[in-house]
């Protein structure tokens, strides 16, 4: 089935906001609309949304429902193409969660495009996923592995400019990490449960995490060069057990990129459940 692209404008953007909200969430870019009306069936049968960011044309695409595998999406899509050449766009990139949407992956490497990035958002449960990560840590520490000028204590009592900068750079290393929304400030004290290492004073590794209600969001973990034996990291996790124990905390999320084998270890260890799995897709246009 065909049917009638034409260009958003008005309100339309109403529809290109219900159908694909995440594309038309920044506004600091220039940002082009197609509306899909189908030659059968309902009124509007989807709609792409591009925003133009330097040479990439950022893509959110949605065909409703009723009108689904009938060569619309397909359609859609290389309308969307031709107008993200005509803005001048060298390459072409979309990101959603493909645990959610399945049809997304299948749909997009059929037009060429490649995943590039998976992230996985983990769940698990407290206080069962917490025991693993105890065992490890107390077994550490019967054996002497933690060294002595080792103090662990929390972000809210260590200076956050040293933490920040490590977390920066680590961020900075982490393509997938560039649209977290990490800062680390003491604002209503959102990250101030994290744990820290600090070795004569100094901060070695943190774990970052927000506390929500009784959900503990953890936004990254790092461990600075000379330190990545595993012991730091085992001390980390024991100490936010331990923490997120006393905060009554009853779920933990965490990330995992699907080459970060230590952390998918970690999630098969924890009994956690894959949440959402955000994947990055890129097309280059020529
Ligand atoms: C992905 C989506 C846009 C596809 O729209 P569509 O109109 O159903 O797609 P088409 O009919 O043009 O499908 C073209 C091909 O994609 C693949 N495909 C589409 N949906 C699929 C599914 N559910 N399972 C497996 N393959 C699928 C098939 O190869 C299909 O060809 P075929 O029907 O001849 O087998 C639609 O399912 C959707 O809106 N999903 C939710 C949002 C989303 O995931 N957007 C994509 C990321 S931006």
């Amino acid at each position: 089935m065909t049917g009638r692209i034409r260009r958003a404008q008005g309100a339309d953007w109403a529809i290109c906001r219900a159908l694909v909200p995440e594309a038309c969430g920044r506004t600091d870019c220039p940002i082009e609309g197609l509306i899909l009306h189908p030659e059968a069936g309902p009124r509007v049968g989807g709609a792409a949304v591009l925003r133009f960011d330097g040479q990439d044309a950022w893509l959110g695409l949605t065909v409703v429902p009723p009108v689904r595998r009938l060569g619309l999406g397909s359609y859609v899509l290389e309308a969307a193409v031709e107008a993200a050449l005509a803005g001048g766009a060298r390459r072409m990139v979309t990101a959603c969660d493909t645990l959610a949407e399945p049809a997304a992956a299948p749909f997009l490497e059929k037009h060429g495009f490649a995943a590039v990035t998976r992230i996985t958002t983990f769940e698990a449960k407290f206080p069962a996923c917490g025991q693993p990560l105890l065992r490890v840590r107390d077994e550490l520490v019967a054996r002497n592995r933690v060294p002595r000028d080792w103090v662990l204590t929390t972000l809210a009592h260590v200076p956050l400019e040293a933490v920040g900068r490590l977390f920066a750079e680590y961020i900075a290393q982490r393509e997938d990490l560039a649209e977290a929304p990490l800062r680390l400030d003491r604002e209503g004290g959102r990250y101030d449960t994290s744990p820290v290492i600090l070795e004569s004073g100094r901060p070695v590794g943190a774990l970052v995490a927000e506390k929500r209600a009784d959900i503990w969001h953890v936004e990254g973990r790092f461990v600075v060069r000379g330190h990545q034996s595993g012991v730091a990291n085992a001390m980390l996790l024991g100490l936010a057990v331990d923490l997120a124990m006393e905060h009554k905390a009853s779920i933990i999320l965490f990330e995992s990129r699907d080459d970060n084998r230590d952390t998918l270890k970690l999630a098969r260890r924890m009994n956690a459940r894959p949440l959402r799995v955000k994947t990055r897709f890129e097309l280059a246009l020529y």
